[in-house]
């Protein structure tokens, strides 16, 4: 393994320029080499927004599951002078799982229970199944037709919001608008959002919020046996108040909604995107169709649909050397860690036969108490893509390379045409 860089005192500057080149269509297309340039610059770096940017993996997972850093909460955002976290679509975030911090968090996730556990995977597999089947109907018959087709739009988008419209019983008519409001709102969460993508955050914000009052309270007035109705009867037993309620349990259905989808959909393209880039592995594969979930968890770990996640300090703290001052925001970058040579042998290799702690222990998930909720869910679909993709599409290539949204914590791949053979 190789050792461990030593802090060093790196201005903002620095940082910065490193920043531009993230955020620059050769930074989005390979990020991997500025985040290796970082790492050698150091564990913690400082930003000039008085936060840090921590670049390796036992530190980001040291915070994560570290109960003196926060997430994002509203007292936090209270706090902050300007504008960046006031906007509505800030405030709906921090009522929702990802916003809330003990004693409020807890409460909340045990009121899900283990959502997609065994039983309710097996439930959704036939969902599943017959979703990649109708999706890859539709690529194969364009790719036949001699049309080169985007594969996210075809199915890297649908998929998720086909499984997790299922699961919430809610009309397909919906998919387009709600697939748009999700990927415009989860720009609020970018690392340096401009004010047009706050404004659109906050449009989005209101009509996911629209769309979702309505839905559980629609489930409250025709109630059911679906996981809406069963977590408003949670809720009644909870809160004497019937519309605070309705109200947990909209941040609940809403949240979950948009974290399904605008990261599996992520996902889904990359996978075919990097087994391309790769054609060893893919041959690999191919041979060997047992290399399935190998492969589903290398592209997790390679290539993370997020990069970066944020905590704060609860209280002055040391961190890799660095003092961290209470309330101040670290950005853990997901996408280095998951790259760190000291935590992953060869970790610029794309390599689907894995084994062990090298296959699986990632932070494409996030830990601790935030760990991702519907994890089990997307690795299901992402398996499942895979393997009829290679009995259905064994020759899928892609024809025109992939553009990347300029973001660098929600990844989104965009435009890649895909041909047979
Ligand atoms: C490849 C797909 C996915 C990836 C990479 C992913 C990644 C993540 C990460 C990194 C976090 C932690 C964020 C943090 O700590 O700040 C998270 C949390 C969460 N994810 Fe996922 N996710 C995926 C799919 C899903 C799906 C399919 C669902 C639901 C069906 C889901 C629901 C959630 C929820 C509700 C949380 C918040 C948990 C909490 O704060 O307690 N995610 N996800």
């Amino acid at each position: 393994m190789a050792s461990v860089a030593q802090p060093t005192a790196v201005g903002t500057r620095s940082v910065v320029s490193h920043l531009s080149r993230l955020r620059s269509p050769r930074g989005q297309a390979d990020p991997f080499p500025v985040y290796r340039r970082l790492r050698a610059l150091g564990p913690v770096l400082p930003t000039p927004w008085g936060g840090h940017l921590v670049t390796r993996y036992d530190l980001c997972d040291q915070v994560l599951r570290g109960r003196d850093w926060h997430t994002i909460d509203a007292e936090w955002k209270a706090r902050q002078s300007g504008d960046r976290w006031t906007g509505f679509a800030h405030q709906e975030l921090s009522r929702t799982l990802q916003g809330l911090n003990s004693p409020h968090h807890p409460r909340h996730r045990r009121s899900i229970g283990n959502v997609f556990d065994r039983a309710t995977l097996a439930e959704l597999h036939g969902t599943v199944a017959g979703s990649v089947d109708g999706l890859l109907d539709t690529l194969v018959e364009r790719i036949r037709d001699g049309e080169e087709p985007d594969f996210g739009a075809v199915v890297g988008d649908q998929l998720p919001i086909e499984v997790i419209g299922a699961w919430l019983d809610l009309p397909r008519a919906d998919y387009p608008l709600l697939l748009w409001l999700t990927h415009e709102h989860v720009v609020c969460q970018e690392l340096l959002p401009t004010p047009t993508d706050l404004a659109s955050a906050d449009n989005a914000a209101q009509g996911l919020r629209l769309y979702f009052t309505a839905l559980v309270h629609d489930r409250r007035l025709n109630p059911g046996n679906d996981v809406i109705s069963r977590w408003l009867r949670v809720w009644d037993e909870l809160e004497s108040d019937p519309e605070a309620a309705e109200a947990a349990v909209f941040y609940l259905v809403m949240f979950l909604f948009v974290a399904a989808v605008e990261t599996t959909a992520t996902l889904l393209p990359t996978m075919v995107w990097l087994l391309d880039q790769h054609p060893d592995q893919r041959r690999l594969l191919l041979a060997d169709p047992g290399l399935v979930p190998g492969a589903v968890e290398e592209v997790l770990r390679y290539d993370p649909p997020i990069h970066m996640a944020g905590r704060v300090a609860s209280r002055d703290m040391e961190l890799g050397g660095v003092t961290v001052t209470q309330d101040s925001m670290v950005h853990l970058m997901i996408g280095s860690a998951n790259h760190d040579p000291d935590h992953i042998v060869e970790p610029d290799v794309f390599d689907i036969r894995r084994q062990g702690n090298q296959l699986s222990m990632h932070l494409a998930f996030g830990g601790g108490a935030h760990y991702c909720v519907g994890a089990a869910l997307a690795r299901q679909e992402a398996t499942e893509l895979l393997r009829a993709l290679t009995v259905r599409l064994p020759g899928l290539r892609v024809s025109t390379p992939p553009t990347w949204s300029r973001r660098v914590a929600f990844r989104r791949m965009t435009g890649m045409r895909v041909r047979e053979g």
